[in-house]
């Protein structure tokens, strides 16, 4: 199985330091937390990873490629000019559409900046994909009621995912299902991918080409909440309670 993490946003919350260093390098211990993410994916039985950056963060290259164990499995792709989440998955559009000639449908996405604790999330996604044919999955967790609004929210019907909500209020917030940067999807998603217009704040939105591939094209899209916790480095507060969930365990 092949692994996208995407890694080329511009990192605006956590300025000014990320001039200086892409926050996907930030240390969770020892390791870059963008290590910790490709450690998750190989664990998780993919044999191919693809990272995406930007000329701006070739440091993070630089770093993978001084350790053979990662240089042989990593392969490189470049978002130039940042126009989202949707727009970077697409990058990796022949690469993926090449892997597919080899029966491969279903592929993960695992965010650069968000690291999950208390469980193998990606490897429990593709477990919970085989025991269902092959389905799509999106890792979610659940959020208090008065956090809904800041999340993309899972509307689920008989334990399938019927529609993706980008930041409801509280009253209209069909569950307490946030997604949470990790997805297992069917190679389909470039279909829509390529003709996704700008959505929320101008960007080619990953959420609503996934939205389109479940009312169009019916893919199974089931949801997988985390027995463990998700953790967004890529602001200083949210940094500061991953660092402090990984050293009080
Ligand atoms: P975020 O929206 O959290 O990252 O994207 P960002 O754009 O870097 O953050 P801010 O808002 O400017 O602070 C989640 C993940 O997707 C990647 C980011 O690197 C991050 O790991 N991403 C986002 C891209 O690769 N390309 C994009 O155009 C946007």
């Amino acid at each position: 199985m092949t692994a996208i993490i995407p890694a080329a946003g511009l990192g605006t919350r956590f300025l000014p330091l990320t001039r200086a260093v892409p926050k996907e390098m930030l240390p969770i211990g020892s390791k870059p937390a963008l290590q910790v993410i490709v450690d998750e994916s190989l664990e998780a039985g993919c044999d191919d990873v693809l990272v995406i950056i930007s000329h701006a963060k070739e440091l993070v290259r630089k770093y993978f490629s001084e350790d053979p164990q990662y240089a042989k499995r990593i392969r490189w792709v470049y978002q130039e000019e940042q126009h989202g989440l949707g727009h970077a998955v697409l990058q990796c559009a022949s690469a993926i559409e090449q892997s597919e000639q080899s029966n491969n449908r279903t592929f993960l996405i695992l965010l650069g900046d968000a690291v999950i604790s208390g469980c193998a999330a990606s490897k429990e996604m593709v477990a919970l994909s085989r025991a269902n044919g092959g389905a799509s999955v999106i890792g979610c967790e659940h959020v208090p009621p008065e956090k809904v609004s800041r999340y993309g929210i899972l509307k689920v019907e008989g334990g399938r995912i019927a529609d993706l909500v980008e930041k409801p209020s509280i009253e209209e917030a069909p569950s307490d299902l946030a997604i949470a940067g990790r997805y297992l999807l069917d190679a389909k998603i470039f279909d829509f991918l390529k003709t996704q217009t700008p959505g929320k704040g101008g960007e080619i939105q990953l959420t609503d080409a996934i939205r389109r591939m479940v009312k169009e094209a019916g893919v199974t899209l089931l949801p997988y909440a985390y027995p463990g916790k998700r953790h967004d480095i890529g602001n200083p507060q949210g940094y500061y309670e991953t660092l402090k969930a990984f050293v009080e365990g």
